[in-house]
């Protein structure tokens, strides 16, 4: 099944709806794992939208990726707690470390650096899980020497 025919299929129940983009959006990703460029307008065409509109709630909603995954998901807390203990600085450490921005995946494709609100572990803020595993009371070194445990253990 081509990709074109399989966005249809998946997007079907949707076209003619313009309220149900996000609905259709989800369906698609849930599918794919991403909405690719040639899905976003195909999506557009079925459901009525223009691309722009598309492109705008993909970019709006934080839970929609635009690329395939990497390997591995950081998911970096962004929440109150987190920010007052630096998180921010500690997200700048993965980007030069990983050399992506919130959303992107690395060159690698090893690793994908997504933003999230709370993880529900302030008293352990600043924390990001990596996959399914949790590291807490981090900073910027911390957090670069965990990327560079997962390299290590990947060669
Ligand atoms: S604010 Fe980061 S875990 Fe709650």
């Amino acid at each position: 099944m081509n990709n074109t025919k399989q966005i249809a299929e998946l997007v079907e129940p949707f076209a003619g709806k313009p309220g149900e983009l996000i609905q259709a959006l989800h369906r698609v990703q849930s599918e794919l794992g991403y909405v690719p460029l040639d899905a976003q307008e195909e999506v557009a065409e079925i459901v009525g939208v223009s691309p722009v509109q598309v492109y705008g709630v993909l970019t709006f909603y934080h839970f929609f990726r635009t690329e395939p995954c990497g390997q591995h998901v950081i998911r970096l807390c962004m929440g109150t707690a987190c920010h007052v203990r630096g998180a921010d600085r500690v997200l700048q450490a993965l980007s030069d470390e990983l050399k992506v921005g919130l959303g992107e995946r690395s060159e690698d494709g090893m690793f994908t650096l997504e933003g999230v609100r709370c993880l529900g572990a302030c008293g352990l803020a600043p924390v990001m899980m990596v996959d399914d595993e949790v590291y807490g009371r981090l900073d910027p070194n911390k957090a670069r020497t965990v990327i560079r445990e997962y390299r290590d253990n990947q060669e």
